[in-house]
This record gives C-alpha cells, sequence and structure tokens, in this order.
C-alpha cells in the first residue's frame, strides 16, 4: 500500500521511469474552522489545480483542510482515470476509506474527477462507502451535494459544460511552494486520440477569459509567487474573442472583436512581470506555431522549455492513435523550436510503449526519434486500453504484456542515457534559477530550476522566490549540481 507520501516527496528520476500512481494531499491549514476536508488528488496537474477550486468552493462554507482522513468530515477523492493501474489504486485508497467510516459513520465520502465522470452511478452501486459522485464541471454543485449526503441522501452530478471554467473562483493554493502555481486556462479536450479517456471524462475543449487569467497571475505575483505554469490539456489551442463570449451569454451581437490566441495570452501574462515566470503545459505537436516560439523568444520571463509529448516515432502508429501528425510533422515542430529558441531549449515528451499492432520495428522508430529530438526527460508509459475509447472498440489490444513492458523499458534506458548526455552538456554552465526551496534530498542545500525546467542543487543559504546565478558542477540524468556565482 502506498502511504501518505506526497508527489513532491519522489525524485524527478524516480517519477519519470515509473509509471507512478503519485497522489497529492490537502494539508492542515492550521484554521478553527468547525468542519475539516481532507481531499486526496490523483492523475495530472488540470486535477492537482482543480482540487484547489474544490477547496475554495467549500472554505466558502465554513470548511477548513485536514491533513488526516480521521479527523475530516468530508473526505473526497479527486481521481483519473488515464491507466486501468490509476483507477485500481483509487479503488483500494476506497477500502481505506471504508474502515475510516467505520469507525467514523459521520464522515462524508465523495468521488470527484475523470472517474466520477467515466463510471457515474456505477460507483455509488459499486462502491457502497460513496456517498457523492461528482465530474469535473459540476464543483459548484458540491455544497449542496455535501449537505444532502449529510441528510442521508447520496447524491451525483456529471454534466459536463461547454462553458465552465471556473474563472471567477479564487483557488486556494494547496499543494505549493508559495513561489510557482498553476492557472488552467481551458478545460476539456477535443482531440479524440484514439487511446486516451479524456475526451469522454473532461468534454469539450473551452478556454478561459484571458482578463481573468492575467489577473490570477498579477494576484499571484502580489502575493510573492514567482513562476506560473498555465494549464491545459492542448494550451496551443486556446482561443477566446470577447464577441464570442458574449454572444454565448447574452445572446447578443457585439463589435466584431480581435480573436486572442494562445501566442497572445502567453504575451499578456509575461507582461504581469518580468521577474514573474511563465511556464505552460501541454502543447499538442500539431497546434504549437511558429508565432508562439517567437513570442517565447521577446520575452526573457517566458521560460525556454517546451512539453511535446509525441506518443509514438512512428507514423503509421501516430495514424491509429488519431494524433493526426505524422514523423515528418513532429520533427518539422522540433527544428523549429530549435532553430527558433536554440539548441538549450528544454523539450519533454511522452511516450506510449506497445500500441495496439505496434511492431518491433515500429517501437524502434520511437527510439530513433528520441535519438533525434535529445529530449529532457519523458513520462513514459505502456499502452492501457481504456472502455469505450475508439481504439478499445476498433483496435485488437494484441502487444503481450511482456513485450510493453520490456519496450517501455528499452524507452526508459533510452531517455536515461539521453538525459545524462543532455544535462553534461551543462556542466559548466552559468543559469539564472529560481529559488524553490530547500533540495529534497539534503536540508542543508537549495534547489530550483532553471529557465529549460532543469532542476539545479546549490549550496547556499538564500530566501526562495529570489533569483540567483548557479555554475553547473555535477549532474545526474535527472538533476543538475552547482555553486552559488
Ligand atoms: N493532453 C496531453 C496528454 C494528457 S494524458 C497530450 O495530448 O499530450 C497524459 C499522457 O498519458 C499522454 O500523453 C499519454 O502518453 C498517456 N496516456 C493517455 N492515455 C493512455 C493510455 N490509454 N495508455 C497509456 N498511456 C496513456
Ligand atoms: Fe488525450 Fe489526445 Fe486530448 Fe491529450 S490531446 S488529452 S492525449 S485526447
Ligand atoms: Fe487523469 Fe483526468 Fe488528468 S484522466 S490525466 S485526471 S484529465
Amino acid at each position: 500500500m502506498q502511504g501518505l507520501i506526497a508527489d513532491i516527496d519522489l525524485l524527478e528520476e524516480e517519477k519519470n521511469q515509473a509509471e507512478s500512481c503519485d497522489f497529492k494531499t490537502t494539508k492542515d491549514d492550521g484554521t478553527k474552522a468547525r468542519r475539516k476536508l481532507y481531499i486526496e488528488s490523483y492523475g495530472c496537474q488540470m486535477n492537482f489545480s482543480d482540487s484547489e477550486i474544490v477547496t475554495s468552493i467549500l472554505k466558502k462554507e465554513g470548511f477548513g483542510t485536514t491533513s488526516s482522513p480521521e479527523h475530516a468530515d468530508v473526505i473526497l477523492i479527486n481521481t483519473c482515470s488515464i491507466r486501468e493501474k490509476a483507477e485500481q489504486t483509487v479503488r483500494n485508497r476506497l477500502k481505506v476509506f471504508n474502515a475510516v467510516k467505520k469507525k467514523n459513520r459521520e464522515v462524508t465520502v465523495g468521488v470527484l474527477g475523470c472517474m466520477a465522470e467515466r463510471l457515474k452511478s456505477k460507483l455509488l452501486e459499486e462502491e457502497k462507502i460513496v456517498d457523492l459522485v461528482l465530474g469535473p464541471d459540476a464543483y459548484r454543485d458540491l455544497p449542496k451535494l455535501v449537505k444532502q449526503a449529510e441528510e442521508g441522501e447520496k447524491g451525483i452530478n456529471t454534466f459536463l459544460s461547454r462553458e465552465e471554467t471556473y474563472a471567477d473562483i479564487s483557488p486556494v493554493r494547496l499543494n505549493s511552494n508559495g513561489v510557482s502555481a498553476f492557472i488552467s486556462i481551458m478545460r476539456g479536450c477535443d482531440n479524440m486520440c484514439s487511446f486516451c479517456v479524456v475526451p469522454f471524462t473532461r468534454g469539450r475543449e473551452r478556454s478561459r477569459d484571458p482578463h481573468s487569467i492575467v489577473a490570477e497571475a498579477q494576484e499571484l505575483f502580489d502575493n510573492g509567487y514567482r513562476e506560473v505554469t498555465l494549464l491545459g490539456q492542448n494550451v496551443d489551442s486556446y482561443k477566446w474573442s470577447e464577441e464570442e463570449n458574449n454572444k454565448a451569454r447574452l445572446n447578443k451581437k457585439d463589435d466584431v472583436e480581435e480573436i486572442i490566441n494562445f501566442a497572445n495570452l502567453i504575451e499578456m501574462v509575461a507582461k504581469v512581470s518580468p521577474d514573474l515566470r511563465v511556464r505552460f503545459s501541454t502543447s499538442h505537436p500539431k497546434d504549437i506555431t511558429d508565432e508562439v516560439l517567437i513570442t517565447m523568444t521577446k520575452y526573457e520571463n517566458i521560460c525556454n522549455y517546451i512539453h511535446l509529448p509525441a506518443q509514438s516515432g512512428n507514423t503509421r502508429v501516430l495514424e491509429l492513435m488519431n494524433r493526426t501528425y505524422s514523423r515528418e510533422w513532429y520533427i518539422n515542430r522540433v527544428d523549429a523550436i530549435r532553430k527558433i529558441l536554440g539548441e538549450e531549449c528544454g523539450i519533454s515528451s511522452d511516450m506510449i510503449a506497445g500500441f495496439c499492432s505496434e511492431t518491433e520495428e515500429e517501437h524502434k522508430d520511437t527510439l530513433t526519434l528520441m535519438d533525434y529530438v535529445k529530449y529532457d526527460f519523458s513520462y513514459m508509459f505502456f499502452y492501457s486500453e481504456r472502455p469505450g475509447t475508439v481504439a478499445a472498440k476498433k483496435y485488437e489490444d494484441d502487444i503481450p504484456l511482456e513485450v510493453k513492458k520490456r519496450r517501455l523499458q528499452e524507452i526508459i534506458d533510452k531517455q536515461r542515457e539521453i538525459s545524462l548526455q543532455r544535462n553534461k552538456l551543462d556542466i559548466g554552465k552559468e543559469f539564472k534559477v529560481l529559488v524553490e526551496g530547500t533540495s529534497k534530498r539534503s536540508d542543508q542545500q537549495m534547489q530550483g530550476r532553471n529557465s529549460a525546467n532543469k532542476v539545479i542543487i546549490f549550496d547556499a543559504d538564500v530566501p526562495k522566490g529570489t533569483y540567483v546565478n548557479v555554475r553547473v558542477t555535477d549532474c545526474t540524468p535527472a538533476t543538475l549540481f552547482g555553486e552559488l556565482i
């Protein structure tokens, strides 16, 4: 059983190699609130960011937060469906919460997020302990459903919205180091990659009002934050126009206004302050434009790092995956990044080993793509069939588990080798580092990241949130070590 360790306790190295099911939990907020909320969150940063919105919604109802399910009045588990293992982990956690509920019959247990959306009322039927089920677009209903549950009535809302962006809700920063924070800029996904459950669990793509995004970034900066990461499943397809928004809301026509695209948005956020670093994730290779890359060069505070998941290096497999780009297209985008942003730009990927019908040769294409791009790191998985997806309906999940695992191991070994090569290139170089706090390895050292998103550990005693210059002296595949200049 996994203990109550937060994701931050894992070294980057371990995270990249294992198909980890990290989770984050609420902390004790130290308030004397009469009622306490405990949330455990799985899955992607979007989910962690949603838990901050959920906490904000319940805080308005007088809830404080606790780090222990035993002390909670409401236990929520914000779930992920991306792979089978993620769902299994949640099922196991529900067993643990069942034991808590046996001791305290009054506690309300709710399932939120992607698994709630995927399984809907089945969750209430299959998991007797669950009192409420809420999908990602239904969190405003939480106070009502908690109240109902307290009166003994189970509740469910898995309605998916075309408009909800929670733009007006100011998230309670749960897992933050006080230096960097996440801002959701869009929700949902319209891409329909054949292996992926997200379009079903998160609904249609919609972009959030840019003014509320800039206001949130400004507020974070005013509160001492020095880095924001703009989040979405596909940030490069961000699109917002005043006119469309008004039409949808008020059903009236306004003067035609300019459309704000992702390049415009990062520029708006970058202008909040030159001391506020701007990052974003995830970029879809089909949508990342030269305009975005050129905007990145114009602002020193827009970080020189792009998460550009390839999934596979073979065009036939990419076609089956419905990624809508070929190996050549992907390479063209990488070449554009290297040309416009330089060799030092950090690039990372997600890779899937053993997708339906993938041959040994096609798997090797993934390895050669990795050699070509020289990713700084990758998140690597073996294919896990998800019910209801196009791949589950149309293709046979025919690669034996041992073969998937062996191919995954080859991808992991390759990445390790490339990460080390890339990190070695940094030895002797100087970087501007944003200090995030003491090192995870030792209290005596500080750690931060450079613009390319590399973790650097160094001896110093400086406050977190400050920028320092560090010269790199040594490295592992996952970390750089350096000295303060
Ligand atoms: N929107 C992002 C990905 C979100 S999901 C993008 O398009 O890049 C995060 C990663 O999980 C994916 O990039 C993919 O590598 C992996 N993934 C998604 N579905 C999967 C499945 N069925 N089996 C294995 N890995 C999967
Ligand atoms: Fe899933 Fe593809 Fe959307 Fe990413 S872009 S969330 S992989 S459907
Ligand atoms: Fe998982 Fe949902 Fe994110 S399926 S990866 S929590 S969008």
